[in-house]
């Protein structure tokens, strides 16, 4: 195949034809294509879009890439959760073990960070010792046994979006429907599931800042997942201000360790119960419990031992990746806080370093906001409406560049 054309063809709006994606994908998979000609690819695909037909091919030849799971005969259901990407959505971290409490299987593939949305798997890393890239026997060995696995895209399973997600991360072509379509659900599918439920944010710290471009994104993976056998349900949900307290990757296993010990925020407990009941045969009032009484916190430590990690450590996860500079945001004047911009306080966490601006950059896993005030309320003159945590004095003042613009009081 000539790439040039077949990129060509993309940007001038053409059709390209199922067989082609497929050789395209694969052919960049084994890395005889490179990340130069895949990113013009990426961006015309961001400038044109796809049709279905288009979208379902390039979601098949990404799933196909890799190896696909196959379950033994007999094994409990198998369900899993995946957001659109948000600003402090931890939700993951919480969700799968208390979904585990249930009897069902949860073999949840995620992803690292993207443009300006945190990644579950930048989150898990920050824990010493936690591995995302397991075998696939490994796997299969401790969901039978904790019925939770959480790992990453290896170069087995899912390697096309393993190289593509990271490649769009820092070439400004992740709010593409299509390509968010084949990311999300070529990972799914992957996982050979019974049953998916998508948390699609919109507002202006998702990728879709409308709630009807998210209701066309929630279409699209609804449509996929249906075409391959997978029930799928899609919850739209808004963006417009940061999930919970936190935003940057050990500051949310905090907060997730919180919640999982029953002292989570209302608005991440919410809607942690709002996915896990649309995908879990026990009911809401139960998993309320589970989460309040220790059972789901009992089984995070479970995965996070059978995973490299200790659940102490997860318990001082701020302890071991403590910023140096911790600078308070405070209230000018008192009011209502009518305004915390989930796009601004995410871009505030990249330029502290939670994010990636380079495929090859290090996160920092200390860097982020805490003690995000929650819109809607009364605020104090003088009170603190966000904890910024920084490496250095340069990102801070990065940081401080964005959040005075986030902050509004009525
Ligand atoms: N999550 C993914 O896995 N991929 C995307 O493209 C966006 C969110």
């Amino acid at each position: 195949m000539h790439i040039p054309s077949f990129i060509e063809r993309k940007r001038d709006g053409h059709e390209l034809a199922p067989v082609e994606i497929t050789e395209f994908i694969a052919g960049y998979a084994r890395g005889e294509i490179p990340d130069y000609q895949a990113a013009a690819w990426a961006m015309a695909v961001f400038f044109s879009g796809m049709t279905a037909t288009e979208t379902g091919a390039l979601t098949r030849a990404m799933r196909d890439s890799g190896r696909v799971c196959r379950w033994p005969a007999g094994s409990p259901l198998k369900v899993d959760k995946h957001s659109t990407g948000g600003i402090g959505d931890k939700v993951s971290l919480i969700l799968a073990p208390l979904l585990a409490c249930t009897g069902v299987w949860v073999p949840m593939i995620s992803g690292r960070g993207l443009g300006i949305t945190g990644g579950t798997l930048d989150k898990l890393e920050s824990i010493p010792g936690f591995r995302t890239a397991l075998a696939e026997g490994e796997a299969l060995a401790q969901l039978a046994r904790i019925g939770v696995v959480m790992m990453g895209q290896t170069t087995d399973l899912c390697p096309a979006d393993k190289k593509l997600y990271a490649l769009r991360d820092v070439t400004a072509t992740v709010p593409s429907i299509p390509l968010i379509v084949a990311s999300i659900m070529s990972k799914k599918l992957a996982e050979s599931l019974d049953r998916l439920v998508l948390d699609v944010k919109f507002g202006s710290g998702a990728f879709m800042k409308t709630r009807a471009d998210a209701q066309a994104l929630a279409d699209a993976m609804c449509a996929v997942g249906a075409e391959c056998g997978v029930e799928t349900i899609a919850m739209l949900n808004p963006m417009d201000e940061p999930l919970g307290h936190t935003a940057g990757n050990a500051l949310e296993v905090w907060e997730s360790v919180e919640t999982l010990q029953g002292r989570g925020p209302e608005d991440l407990v919410a809607l942690t119960l709002d996915l896990a009941e649309k995908v879990s045969p026990t009911p809401r009032a139960q998993l309320a419990k589970w989460l309040a009484d220790g059972t789901a916190w009992r089984k995070w430590t479970q995965l996070v031992e059978a995973q490299g990690g200790r659940a102490a450590d997860t318990e001082r996860i701020l302890e071991i990746h403590r910023a140096p500079v911790i600078r308070q945001i405070r209230a000018e004047r008192s009011g209502t806080l009518t305004r915390m911009d989930a796009e601004l306080v995410g871009r505030a966490c990249v330029a502290l370093g939670a994010g990636r601006a380079k495929t090859s950059d290090a996160v920092d896993f200390a860097a982020g906001c805490a003690d995000i005030a929650k819109t809607g309320r009364h605020v104090a003159a003088g009170e603190t409406l966000l904890t910024i945590h920084a490496r250095d004095e340069v990102t801070l003042a990065a940081a401080l560049a964005f959040l005075h613009r986030a902050i509004e009081i009525a």
